[in-house]
């Protein structure tokens, strides 16, 4: 006899994990869309600073950060939601609004969490292939949306391919999805997207109570050790993630570090235009290789690769670690993530190496 797991099991995939942690040494690590850059001076004192308290349980309702955040978006802390990263708010807001006979619908390939939402609930996933650009399809997903379909996720800008759609366009989607329909957009990557700024979403918030704007600190902020996201929302989206979820999801670590992290905007500021400046430059350095991107508002890449697996193992060969289209949904791809100016060069060093090769 074997212990019996729920039917639901045969559905969750276990979560496509970089190969960063496989290998020892000094590895150039471009494979999960961080920053390369450690936490602001302060944010490191402010952890130092709560680390004595660590015997105490966290403040259940992380009534400093929520609090920071509605000032810095001047928005109302009871309509903030926070979560041990923006995957915590994901699984949160699946468990309290999917089941049986329910839809999510979104667009693929996408952020590989989001196949988890109807797999652990029981719900019908609807995927909708995104446009040749790698783009989100709007029209294709209006027609996907039934008196069935809970929740639509938006992911702008999109991982893995990197590409953003205008706000505008959003905006009219929104328009047209009826009311009983939670639109997620997912704006992990907001800060880089430099076809809108980050505080031109809440617009979308302010006519429409159906919207969430889900984001997190695991991106520009570099927190993502911490595991600290969160969604702008509304009061009952909010009650409805903090009572499904096990209570103090937010460790002390992360409250303290996030709430200093938003006093540094400037830092915010500073960390987007390097990511810029290394778009620019991997860009420009792959199209001269005669490798094709898609239009990225990100801080990585999706590259198109003719043999994916001997170009991942060339790389990783020469300690370089990107992830592959194949774990990602889109065979014949990477993503490479954008690090230090030395660690990009690196990365097409090693690409260099291996095209030579082949
Ligand atoms: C689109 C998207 N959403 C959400 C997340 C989750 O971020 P976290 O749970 O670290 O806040 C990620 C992480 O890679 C992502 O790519």
């Amino acid at each position: 006899m074997s212990i019996e797991f729920s039917s639901r099991m045969r559905d969750v995939a276990p979560y496509p994990q970089a190969a960063t942690y496989a290998f020892g040494g000094d590895l150039v690590k471009l494979a999960s869309n961080e920053t390369p850059w450690p936490p602001h001076p302060d944010v490191l004192e402010a952890i130092k600073a709560h680390v004595g308290d660590l015997n105490r349980y966290p403040d259940p309702g992380g009534t400093a950060l929520r609090k920071a955040l509605a000032q810095r978006y001047d928005y109302a802390p009871e309509r903030i939601a926070l979560g041990n990263g923006s995957c915590d708010i994901l699984l949160g807001v699946a468990q309290a609004m999917l089941e049986p006979g329910a839809e999510i619908v979104y667009a693929w390939p996408s952020f590989s969490m989001y196949p988890h939402l109807a797999a652990m609930t029981g719900a019908r996933a609807v995927t909708v292939p995104l446009d040749d650009a790698g783009r989100h399809d709007l029209e294709a997903m209006l027609r996907e949306i039934t008196v069935a379909t809970r929740i639509c996720l938006i992911c702008n800008p999109n991982n893995p391919t990197a590409t953003a759609l205008p706000l505008d366009q959003i905006a009219d989607f929104v328009d047209q999805v009826p009311r009983h329909v939670l639109v997620v957009i997912d704006e992990a990557y907001v800060e880089f997207n430099l076809l809108q700024d980050p505080d031109d979403s809440l617009e979308l918030l302010k006519k429409n109570t159906n919207v969430v704007l889900l984001r997190t600190f695991s991106k520009v902020y570099g927190l993502c050790g911490l595991r600290v996201g969160y969604a702008l929302a509304s009061d009952t989206f909010r009650d409805a993630v903090d009572r499904i979820r096990q209570p103090f999801s937010v460790n002390a670590l992360a409250l303290a570090a996030a709430t200093e992290a938003l006093r540094h905007q400037d830092e915010v500021a500073r960390r987007v235009e390097r990511i810029a400046i290394e778009r620019v430059h991997v860009e420009s350095e792959l199209a001269e290789r005669g490798l094709a991107t898609t239009e990225g508002q990100a801080n990585f890449s999706w590259v198109a690769v003719e043999d994916e697996a001997a170009v991942l193992a060339g790389l990783e060969e020469r300690g370089v670690i990107v992830r592959g289209g194949a774990a990602l949904g889109d065979p014949g791809h990477i993503r490479v993530t954008y690090g230090t100016r030395p660690e990009n060069d690196a990365f097409l060093a090693a690409i260099d190496a291996v095209i030579q090769r082949a």
